[in-house]
This record gives C-alpha cells, sequence and structure tokens, in this order.
C-alpha cells in the first residue's frame, strides 16, 4: 500500500493505470474509518483492479461553526485499516495542495443541494460535490462507492455525474449500523454512552415508520415519527422528511417506494439517518 500526499503525483499514478486498462475504484472520505467505511472498501477491492481511499478533512465543506477543528483524526488507525483491507493507494493531500488560497472554481447542484440537510448547512454540499468533482479528476476513477447514509449527498453525486458528463460510476452501498441499530458515523465518537443510548431511538423510529408505511399514509408516517424524535432527551431536530427515492422531491401520497430522512441533534452532536421504505 502506498500512501500518496501530493495531487499531482496521485494523478499521475491514476493514468498510468488507466493507460495499463486497470480499472480503478475510489472510495472518498473524510477517515476515522468505521465498519461503514470498510465496506465501501470492501467492494472496490472486490470490483476494481486498483483501489484508491481519500483520506481528506476538507475544509471547504464544513460551515463556520461547525466541528471542522475538532473531526476526529486518528490517521494511524486509518492507515492500518486500509492495509488490512488491501488499499492500493491511500490519497491524503493537503489543505493547501487541493485548495490553495487562490481557488476559485466550485460546483453547485441547485435545488439538491438547498433542501433537507442544505437548509441548515447552506455551503456544505458546495463543498463536497467541489472536492468529489476533484478527487474524480485525480483520480481517473471508474467507480466511486458512496453509502446510502448521506443519501441526499449520494444524489447529489449522482446528478453531478450526469450534469457533467464524469465517466465514473457511482456504486451507492448499503447502511452499516451497529446491533443496537445506530448508523455508523465517524462522529458517533462526540456522543456519551447516555447520549449514544438516546441516538438509538432514531434507527428504532426509522424502522417502525418502515414498517407503518406499509399500510398507513405517508403524512401519518411522519407525524408518528416526528412524535418519537421528539421525546428524545436532550435533543433537536432540524428536519424529518419523506421524500421521493430519485430527486429527493416531497413525495406523492401514491408513492410505492419513498425514503424518510431525519437529522437530528443528541447534545451537541448532529446525526443524520435514513431508511427506504416499501409498500
Ligand atoms: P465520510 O463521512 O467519511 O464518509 C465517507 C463515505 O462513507 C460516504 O460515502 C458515506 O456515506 C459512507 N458512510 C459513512 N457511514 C456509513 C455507514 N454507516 N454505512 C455505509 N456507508 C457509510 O461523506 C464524506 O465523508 C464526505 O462528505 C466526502 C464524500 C468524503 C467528501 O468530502
Amino acid at each position: 500500500m502506498k500512501v500518496i500526499k501530493n495531487a499531482s503525483q496521485m494523478q499521475r499514478i491514476a493514468f498510468k493505470h488507466l493507460l495499463d486498462g486497470d480499472e480503478i475504484g475510489l472510495v472518498p472520505t473524510m477517515g476515522a474509518l468505521h465498519a461503514g467505511h470498510i465496506s465501501l472498501i470492501e467492494k472496490s477491492v472486490k470490483n476494481d483492479d486498483v483501489t484508491i481511499v481519500s483520506i481528506f478533512i476538507n475544509p471547504v465543506q464544513f460551515g463556520p461553526n461547525e466541528d471542522y477543528l475538532k473531526y476526529p483524526r486518528p490517521i494511524k488507525n486509518d492507515l492500518q485499516i486500509c492495509k488490512k483491507n488491501y488499499v492500493d493507494y491511500v490519497f491524503m493531500p493537503t489543505v493547501n495542495d487541493m485548495f490553495p488560497s487562490d481557488h476559485k472554481t466550485f460546483v453547485e447542484v441547485k435545488t439538491l443541494q438547498d433542501i433537507m440537510c442544505g437548509v441548515f448547512r447552506p455551503t456544505h454540499f458546495r463543498g463536497v460535490a467541489t472536492v468529489v468533482s476533484k478527487l474524480f479528476n485525480i483520480s481517473y476513477a471508474d467507480r466511486a462507492y458512496f453509502g446510502m447514509k448521506d443519501f441526499q449527498q449520494l444524489k447529489i453525486i449522482e446528478k453531478m455525474v450526469k450534469d457533467l458528463n464524469f465517466r465514473t460510476k457511482i456504486v451507492p452501498c448499503p447502511i452499516v449500523r451497529e446491533k443496537s441499530g445506530l448508523a455508523l458515523s465517524s462522529r458517533n465518537s462526540y456522543l456519551s454512552s447516555q447520549e449514544k443510548n438516546f441516538a438509538i431511538s432514531i434507527s428504532k423510529t426509522l424502522k417502525e415508520a418502515s414498517i407503518e408505511f406499509k399500510n398507513k399514509p405517508f403524512n401519518i408516517v411522519n407525524k408518528n415519527a416526528l412524535n418519537k424524535l421528539k421525546k428524545i432527551p436532550n435533543s433537536k431536530i432540524d428536519y424529518i422528511e419523506i421524500v421521493n427515492l430519485n430527486d429527493l422531491s416531497p413525495t406523492s401520497k401514491n408513492a410505492k417506494k419513498a425514503a424518510l430522512a431525519v437529522a437530528v441533534w443528541v447534545g451537541k452532536t448532529r446525526l443524520i439517518d435514513n431508511i427506504v421504505m416499501t409498500k
């Protein structure tokens, strides 16, 4: 496994693999790797000749009062995880290499970036779309792996790839959860054990909603779920929405499939989760 810290060097290496006819898989991450990230890495290692994992805590996707500085950075452990899982290259650029002070170009996916999480994090998805575009150009990836945990992010990247004719195919990957149901997240490390117990109600609520969705109207399902989330101690709900799976528009009465997506603060930690529901 090679650790590459420079974007041009990574791009040269990737281009050589492309010329050699290798299929390249990219797993973009911000590190603090857990079983959710590992599930993406395993898929790439299985599907692709070469697997690149990027570890880059992208300052451009954090708002001014968000957790950029305190985001976990267990780099030694991350590298061990990558090595153990047969990653070929870990791409770990510096902030200055990716976003030098004269950086001027940003990618925006209109509408999709402004709803749901975008209401509360207005510059977040512009930061995500921009860094992911750069990672696609640097890695020449044939396939890039994204978790359904970040459902809105996945939809935004899919739209960006279509609109901007990127050659990279997006591979959506299912949410990996703890036994308790809690969706794995690098930010779970911020939770105290008591908060973690409270947070379990989020996935429990989603699961129950998906069962109700089979025979109840979606607005009732939404209302029941909202009432359950409101009961979580020391929490604040940013949003709870039932949306169309393809374009995140509000679901219609007759939809046979929809996603229930939530963002909930437990103490000082913002958690997101979602579930795909079918009739
Ligand atoms: P990060 O939060 O590190 O997540 C990296 C990838 O892992 C994302 O595609 C995310 O959806 C996936 N992931 C996280 N938790 C998961 C879980 N429990 N199950 C399955 N997949 C999971 O998302 C980002 O980083 C950044 O925004 C990034 C795309 C790297 C751009 O900076």
